[in-house]
């Protein structure tokens, strides 16, 4: 039986740690601020949004919320970013996506300070993490790499497989295991062989969006399983991983939930402490 990898606990000591740094920012009349968009009346970002504001309160950040409605055009959302990028008490400014279709989340996401974009989302800040030089992680790949880094787990070396290729967690998650020098392999939905490439690896990340998509017939001897998964199936909350058979083989796995997704605010609130330093000079 594996190891189950606890997400909760490792998310609060790095808000532990946050809300430590924070209150010494403080004492030098800096308050980290964090400003969220929602655009429209989707019931999960609205859920994503209040804990996002919950965990700024929790930490001793200042945050606002800009909601505006599901018909906002274009130039109002930028007039938004655009105003929030001009303010010297907002450090990060996140734009929760899906947006409503008629919006270019393109544009939209390119529109923000890439000094504030708190997502790590920016085509200047993707292009950071490519050379290796960045000041900003994506939340979830980074919240991936600090599991690891907790549980003792370096890639360094090791056959290090990625089901999905998003821009958001596939793509990033690859080069973070890279640059920990593993070597990687990066599988999506033409990939041949999946079921094969997934036993070679050492560490496996599923990031597909199918719940139970992997299953033990996929997964080595004493492999690291990490579930990025939010599927909801029969209403219930469940990852891409089959937890129960995977488990018996896994040396580590993270379950779903109570594995990454606890991981991805705690390092918003780390980005957020970031640009709040990077903006008033201060060394990390
Ligand atoms: N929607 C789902 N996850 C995220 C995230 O990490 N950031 C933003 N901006 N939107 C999301």
């Amino acid at each position: 039986m594996a190891t189950i990898i606890d997400g909760k606990l490792v998310s609060a000591k790095v808000r532990q740690e946050v809300a430590q740094q924070t209150a010494v920012l403080k004492e030098r009349g800096v308050t980290p601020g964090l400003a969220v968009i929602i655009v429209g009346d989707d019931p999960a970002s609205r859920v994503y949004v209040n804990n996002k504001k919950k965990a700024c309160a929790d930490v001793g950040f200042y945050s606002e919320e800009y909601a505006m409605p599901a018909d906002t055009t274009m130039d109002q959302l930028l007039e938004v970013i655009d105003m929030l990028n001009e303010r010297p008490d907002i450090d990060g400014i996140l734009c929760q996506l899906p947006l409503p279709k008629h919006l270019d989340e393109k544009v939209v996401i390119d529109r923000i300070d890439s000094t504030k974009d708190v997502d790590a989302f920016s085509p200047v800040n993707v292009g950071k993490i490519m050379i290796g030089d960045y000041d900003f992680l994506p939340c979830t790949p980074a919240g991936v790499m600090e599991l690891l880094a907790h549980y003792g787990i370096s890639a360094e070396g090791k056959r290090c497989v990625v089901i999905g290729r998003s821009n958001i967690v596939g793509k990033p998650m690859g080069m973070l295991l890279l640059h920990q020098n593993g070597t990687v392999t990066i599988c999506h939905s033409r990939t041949k062989e999946l079921a094969e490439i997934c036993r070679s690896a050492d560490i496996l990340v599923a990031a597909v969006g199918r719940a139970n998509f992997v299953t033990a017939d996929m997964v080595k001897d004493g492999a690291v399983v990490i579930d990025v998964g939010m599927n909801r199936l029969n209403g219930k909350l469940c990852g891409d991983v089959q937890f129960d058979t995977v488990s018996q083989k896994a040396s580590y796995i993270t379950p779903v939930p109570g594995g990454v997704g606890p991981m991805t605010i705690g390092m918003l609130m780390k980005n957020t402490l970031k640009a709040a330093k990077l903006h008033h000079g201060i060394e990390d």
